[in-house]
């Protein structure tokens, strides 16, 4: 009879877990990658963090940080604790867990861009090795572990190794693969990461407990389901979940505006039900980089099922559709100066997709920006996050950041983003008008504000 060797070197993995001694490889140094690196780091974990960015990894080194809520000593804490940054991929040989958290976009037909990942495990496969374990935690479609990652790592021109699945025999060249999911929050501080629980769905029984044990160091609970599919799609269900109800909510505030019915009053009321009502709220359009992008990867790969995700559709086409509705509300708000946008001066407040982050990635800011120049505005913004937008996927500005002094100076202060550093009063009392798509001056009162 065989040995049990796939319960032995998936135990070995564990016990180096236990130990602090299992040596930890994170993929992609962004916004996920780095402050996950940093936790393991924390935890006093040995950890190599592998960035293609040579940028990045240099900043890193020199004990610099390029995420503005992670200050550069968090890194130079981190450096002393043995964490160290590289684009050196043989590196990836030395390591007993691999996290990959590569970005997941859409390309511009809106499909999935899986080119991250797979060039990502092009690069891992020659170095993997028995007893690894790999985990994925990119946002993607369900499958994307199965039928993407796991032919290219079995693709590691070393014949004997192979992946360990549950009802096959063990061997001693067995590696691990599992997908979990990031759910973090960025500019949220009610949570802290290490209570946010952590889904966790292995390819094999030993990989889904190793991945758990693992995440257990750094977060107070795991959930483990079946597979990776089923992680996959919890993380696409919560994301799909938010769009959809923001849609909603945005469709709401429209039919609210010609009502007469102010919807955040009706917002605030409903939340005071106990049960059945979560609140979700309106705004110019989604960004970020999950909920504008991750549904599309679910209707992408439902057309394999011949199914039609009619939900996600109707909630994109809302949401599409609010930078437009809020350019034809600042358009309103001229006319009723006697002006028209042509010509017209507009500051756009906050460029980042949400308030005190510094992520501009598919911000309704860059569209609406777009649009009013398309009506011949003269267009600036400030944001305390971005002295300058440049390029990106989807614009190309080349605008430096406005100053807040002279705000009189424009027809229209158009609030996108409702940054907490702003002076609200004041941007009010020295504004010519200012128009609202964030509730930003609530409870002000004057008739210079239009909210929409
Ligand atoms: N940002 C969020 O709040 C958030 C939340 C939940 C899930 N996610 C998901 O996490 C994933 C990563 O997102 P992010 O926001 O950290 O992206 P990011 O763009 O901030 O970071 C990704 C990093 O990966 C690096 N990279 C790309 N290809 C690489 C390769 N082959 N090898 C090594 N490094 C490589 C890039 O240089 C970059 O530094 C995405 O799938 C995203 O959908 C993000």
């Amino acid at each position: 009879m065989q040995p049990n060797t796939t319960v032995s070197l998936a135990q070995d993995l564990t016990a180096k877990i236990a130990t602090r001694t299992a040596k930890i490889g994170v993929i992609g140094l962004g916004y996920v990658g780095l402050p996950l690196a940093l936790l393991f780091t924390e935890e006093t974990f040995p950890v190599t963090g592998f960035d293609i960015d040579s940028r990045k990894v240099k900043t890193l080194g020199e004990g610099g940080s390029y995420i503005f809520r992670i200050p550069a000593e968090q890194i130079q804490g981190a450096l002393r604790q043995g964490f160290r940054a590289t684009s050196e991929y043989a590196r990836i040989a030395e390591m007993d867990a691999i996290i990959i958290c590569v970005p997941t976009p859409l390309n511009e037909y809106m499909e999935p861009d899986l080119s991250f990942i797979t060039s990502t495990g092009r690069a891992i496969a020659p170095y993997l090795r028995a007893g690894q374990l790999i985990i994925l935690e990119s946002t993607t479609y369900p499958g994307t572990t199965e039928e993407v990652l796991i032919p290219i790592l079995d693709k590691n021109n070393r014949a004997e190794l192979r992946l360990a699945r549950d009802g096959m025999p063990s061997s001693t060249q067995e590696f691990y693969v599992a997908f979990s999911p990031e759910r973090e929050d960025p500019g949220n501080e009610t949570v802290a990461r290490r209570d946010i629980p952590k889904v966790v769905g292995g390819c094999s029984v030993a990989a889904t407990e190793a991945a758990s044990a693992l995440y257990n160091a750094i977060f107070k609970r795991t959930v483990k389901v079946s597979g990776p599919a089923a992680a996959e799609m919890c993380k696409l269900l919560e994301n799909i979940y938010r769009c959809v109800n923001i849609a909603l909510v945005n469709e709401l505030k429209m039919l609210c505006l010609r009502m007469g019915i102010d919807i955040w009053e009706v917002i605030a009321a409903a939340s005071t039900k106990p049960f059945g009502f979560h609140p979700f709220y309106p705004g110019p359009g989604l960004g970020g980089h999950c909920i504008p992008v991750d549904p599309f990867y679910l209707s992408w790969k439902a057309r394999e099922y011949d199914f039609h995700t009619r939900f996600i559709e109707l909630a994109g086409e809302i949401n599409t559709a609010m930078p437009y509705h809020v350019v034809q509300a600042v358009g309103k708000a001229l006319n009723r100066e006697r002006k028209a946008l042509n010509g017209s001066k507009v500051l756009v407040l906050g460029v980042a997709y949400k308030k005190d982050i510094d992520d501009l990635r598919e911000s309704p800011s860059l569209t609406i920006i777009e649009l009013l120049q398309k009506e011949g505005v003269e267009v600036s913004y400030n944001d305390p996050y971005f002295p300058f937008v440049g390029k990106g996927r989807h614009y190309d500005l080349q605008m430096t950041c406005a100053s807040m002094e002279d705000l009189g100076a424009y027809d229209c202060v158009l609030i996108v983003t409702d940054h907490s550093t702003y002076d609200y009063p004041r941007i009010v009392r020295e504004a010519q008008l200012v128009v609202d798509t964030r509730n930003a001056l609530k409870g002000m009162e004057s008739p210079k504000i239009v909210r929409c």
